[in-house]
């Protein structure tokens, strides 16, 4: 994602008067001002529930709870062939599952989902908390850390490395790369950073393919690819690695970001959470809905005469910023307010539909994990004077840096 498309300023004439809007969606209308998801609940306040913005390319976006929620789970009238933006990048992007469609698709989902299931997920609970506290204490005594650096950017990559079994040291150059593939303006394009993983994993996929580990990766490629009884291919390997590498790092680093800063800021809701002991499941679930942050899209694939007010022409991109549907007032009533007592909450952080995120358990599970040890060693803590919450544009929204201090 090395350079935003210039746009064309020309909307197509299908597009009905009231629904035109000047919008990047890597950086909306006063971003700088509101934050990441103020932004997106004024634009989704001020618009109709689809729009259309020349910017990217020219697409629509998806912005209400019920449009973003009907475009994810209708693979019939929405490919995932492209999901991301600007169209001239997303066409290479190429990794699986995430471009495949039903009923191609399932076959690498039963996989992923054996592998990422809540029972394989609690048999990662004890490292992942080893983790969790060694970072923490690594810290503590100092009376503050610059969060993203010391924490964020390690912890989910560490958790994740060991899953697939890659050394820690790789860390740095693996996030480097993801950034590269989910934000624009960076060192290398996204072709490149995508076969610079490919180039760093081929040597671990063929040494797993002639003699599996203990690792998930390893587990994977053993398996029979389910309705199709063969394994998968050498390239199909590299390709489901890199995503789940991608899709497993950048998302929870970036979400910890969110969660800590609302909590550095507001010391009712930290107080509540400690009062919630160990269970605080509700808690993240509630985040999830508060933070959604991951912005994607979908390619249109027959003309649809009416799709929330207005016509969709087959071929269009129409773009699903996940984080507008949990900020929906018509369903979730005050959405900006952080509210652990409410049920069900309808959200759309983890996708839905045959794409939703098969790493959810494990994200909220990271997310629970942190925020437990955290409390139990920092009950208090403030944003230092050196942090800076301005917004990093990207498919997944993120602050450039949170510092955090407390008594030491
Ligand atoms: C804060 C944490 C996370 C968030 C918000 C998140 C969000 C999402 C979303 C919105 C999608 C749907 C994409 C689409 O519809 O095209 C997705 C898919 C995916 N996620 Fe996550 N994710 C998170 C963590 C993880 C983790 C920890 C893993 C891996 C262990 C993971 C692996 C994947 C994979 C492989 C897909 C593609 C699934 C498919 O195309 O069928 N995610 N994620």
């Amino acid at each position: 994602m090395a350079t935003l498309a210039p746009h064309d300023p020309s909307p197509p004439s299908h597009v009905p008067a009231g629904h035109l809007v000047d919008v990047d969606v890597y950086a909306p209308p006063r971003i700088a001002e509101l934050g990441f998801h103020r932004a997106w609940r004024d634009l989704q306040a001020s618009s109709p529930a689809v729009v259309w913005t020349p910017r990217n390319e020219g697409h629509w976006i998806a912005l209400s709870g019920e449009a973003l929620r009907d475009v994810q789970s209708d693979a019939e009238r929405f490919s995932s062939r492209v999901i991301v933006l600007p169209r001239s990048v997303g066409e290479g992007h190429g990794l699986i599952p995430t471009t495949i469609d039903p009923p191609e698709h399932r076959p690498y989902r039963v996989l992923l989902n054996a592998h990422l299931n809540p029972a394989t997920v609690r048999g990662l609970d004890e490292g992942i908390r080893r983790t969790a506290i060694e970072l923490i204490e690594g810290f503590v005594a100092d009376g503050g850390c610059d969060f993203t650096a010391r924490y964020a950017e390690i912890f989910p990559i560490r958790v994740f490395l060991a899953m697939v079994g890659l050394p820690e040291s790789e860390a740095p150059t693996i996030r480097h790369w993801a950034s590269c593939m989910t934000r624009p303006g960076m060192d290398m394009s996204f072709d490149d950073a995508r076969q610079a993983f490919f180039d760093r994993l081929a040597p671990l996929v063929d040494e797993r393919r002639a003699q599996p580990g203990e690792d998930m990766l390893s587990a994977m490629m053993a398996a029979q690819m389910p309705g199709l009884d063969r394994r998968m291919t050498r390239d199909e390997a590299l390709k489901l690695s890199t995503q789940v590498l991608i899709a497993g790092v950048d998302t929870v680093v970036n979400f910890l970001g969110f969660v800590i800063v609302e909590l550095a800021r507001d010391g009712a809701l930290r107080a509540q959470l400690r009062a919630m002991g160990g269970n605080l499941m509700p808690a993240v679930n509630e985040f999830f809905r508060r933070f959604g942050l991951v912005t994607i899209a979908r390619e249109v694939r027959h003309d649809i005469a009416d799709f929330h007010g207005v016509p969709l022409k087959a071929g269009e991109m129409i773009c699903i910023p996940t984080q507008v549907h949990g900020l929906d007032e018509t369903l979730n009533p005050d959405p900006l307010a952080i509210d652990f007592a409410r049920r069900r909450a309808p959200h759309s952080a983890f996708g839905s539909g045959p794409h939703m995120c098969p790493g959810q358990e494990l994200a909220r599970k990271e997310v629970a994990i942190t925020l437990e040890e955290w409390l139990r060693r920092i009950p208090d803590f403030a944003l230092g004077a050196d942090a800076d919450l301005s917004p990093v544009p990207g498919i997944v929204g993120a602050l450039r840096r949170v510092t955090l201090t407390w008594p030491a």
